[in-house]
């Protein structure tokens, strides 16, 4: 099995729903938007884990120090606490890794650079 895991194409529209109902309960995406339990994702691509201003990351997430680009992000929404062991997110997981390529999809509309 490959341990490299490249994300696929993904649909903006099914992000979008998947992020309503999956992810918006902790993260705004607006630019200036506040943090909830989870950081402001706005400008979320080609950002380096940990650097969201003003909000308080574990030590894992800020170590982790990866720019989230497509290929990282999708390997950490597949799962998180793989990719960084003692992340504080407290997040089911998704059911199919194209809903992670939706995500993306998604957040490379709005939240990109
Ligand atoms: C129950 C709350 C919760 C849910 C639901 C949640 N997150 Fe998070 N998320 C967090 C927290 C808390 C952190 C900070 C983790 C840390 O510091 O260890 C985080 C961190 C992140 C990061 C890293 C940000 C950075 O600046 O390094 C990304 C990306 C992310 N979440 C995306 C998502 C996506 C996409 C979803 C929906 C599929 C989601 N999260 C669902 C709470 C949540």
């Amino acid at each position: 099995m490959a341990t490299f895991k490249q994300a696929p194409p993904g649909n903006a529209k099914s992000g979008e729903k998947n992020f309503k109902t999956k992810c918006a309960q902790c993260h705004t995406l607006e630019k200036g938007g506040g943090h909830k339990q989870g950081p402001n994702l706005h400008g979320l691509l080609g950002r380096i884990s940990g650097t969201a201003p003003g909000y308080t990351y574990s030590v894992a997430n800020k170590n982790k120090a990866v720019v989230w680009e497509e290929d990282a992000l999708y390997e950490y929404l597949l799962n998180h606490k793989k990719y960084i062991p003692g992340t504080k997110m407290v997040f089911p997981g998704l059911k199919k890794p194209q809903e992670g390529a939706d995500l993306i999809a998604y957040l490379k509309e709005t939240a990109g650079a």
